[in-house]
């Protein structure tokens, strides 16, 4: 049986189609990414599939349950790390997960048992006695992570988990995510705008734009269908020295905002003598890079748009403000 499937699934909020008849299955152990900017449609999908928003049409199982006829079998067989953080910051971490632990009516010795093991995982036993609003940003998002998992989820949902980290804090995420999806054989649908985050963690990932899948696939597969390595050469004045913009070295020329960038195979047997032409022709070079294609790249390609850098910063950076604000939110 799929852990996930989803067919056609539709979310509608007035004209707008956040959500727009996306399809896909996941299978199990697989770990899955949604990776799109700001506003493609991620945070609805998930809830759509946890049972926090009804969809407009289309349909969606979990290990078999149908989301909108059994909702209680989808709950019990899912963990979900919203991007919001729900903890309770006047309790402390362990005191978190019994409080989760209760909710699911697990008794007592289990939820002691299964929080111990848990907390462990996440590296945070040591603090499990410290109340939740001593942690720093890291240490929330582990034991989030850790309370998802404690009713012993076949499909974990996590929405963002590193936005807002330091890399060094991210990376040790990483690693968990990792550890807990070989340990327990998980199923994991993870929310994120970092290509480095996707490529890394994936085993697939699903690129959304404007609420449509525009491409899924491994990110290795996604990356080779750019079709070679792309030479980019930063210049001024390339337009206005060459009569022609098009050249015989590859088909997929591009030029934008001072950019002239070349996609075409085994780039470096031909690096030299794109850059003597263009010599001869006069044309200034500013720099040049040459690099194998990225998600960055699979996203432009699909879309003609980048996932840009500062809308993630700026997300960070809103994110922390946040958490600075007195009082709870
Ligand atoms: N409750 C709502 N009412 C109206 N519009 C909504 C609602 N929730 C989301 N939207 C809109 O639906 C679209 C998709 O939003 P969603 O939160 O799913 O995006 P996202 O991919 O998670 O973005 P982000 O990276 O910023 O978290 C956006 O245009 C958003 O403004
Ligand atoms: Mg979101």
């Amino acid at each position: 049986m799929k852990a996930v499937t989803v067919k056609n699934l539709t979310k509608k909020f007035g004209d707008l189609k956040a959500v727009d008849s996306i399809s896909f299955d996941i299978e199990k152990g697989e770990i899955f990414g949604l990776l799109g900017p700001n506003g493609a449609g991620k945070t609805t999908t998930i809830s759509m599939l946890a049972t926090m928003k009804n969809p407009t049409s289309g349909k969606a199982l979990i290990f078999g349950h149908d989301i909108l006829k059994s909702q209680d079998g989808v709950r019990k067989s899912i963990g979900i790390v919203f991007q919001d953080q729900s903890l309770d910051e006047e309790l402390t971490a362990w005191e978190n997960m019994d409080f989760h632990g209760r909710l699911y009516r697990i008794d007592k010795e289990t939820r002691n048992e299964r929080t111990e093991e848990l907390l462990k995982l996440v590296g945070l036993f040591e603090r499990k006695d410290d109340l939740v609003k001593t942690f720093s940003g890291g240490m929330r998002r582990r034991l989030e992570i850790a309370r998802g998992l404690l009713h012993r989820p076949k499909v974990l949902f996590l929405d963002e988990p590193t936005l807002g980290l330091d890399p060094q804090t991210r990376n040790y995420l990483w690693e968990y995510i990792e550890k807990l999806n070989q340990d327990y054989k998980i199923s994991i649908i993870i929310t994120t705008h970092y290509m480095e985050e996707a490529d890394r963690l994936c085993d697939r990932i699903g690129i959304i734009d404007k609420g449509k899948i525009v491409a899924m696939d491994t990110p290795e597969n996604l990356k080779s269908k750019i079709g070679g390595d792309i030479i980019t050469i930063k210049s001024p004045d390339y337009r206005e020295k060459l009569s022609s913009n098009r050249f015989w070295w590859s088909d997929k020329q591009e030029f934008s905002n001072g950019f002239f960038t070349i996609t075409l195979s085994n780039a470096e047997e031909h690096l030299t003598e794109i850059i003597s032409q263009l010599t001869k022709l006069k044309v200034t070079i500013t720099s040049v890079s040459m690099h194998r294609p990225t998600l960055e790249d699979v996203f432009l390609h699909y879309t003609g748009r980048r996932i840009r850098d500062e809308e993630a910063d700026f997300k960070d950076r809103m994110r922390m403000t946040m958490h600075k604000r007195p009082g709870r939110h």
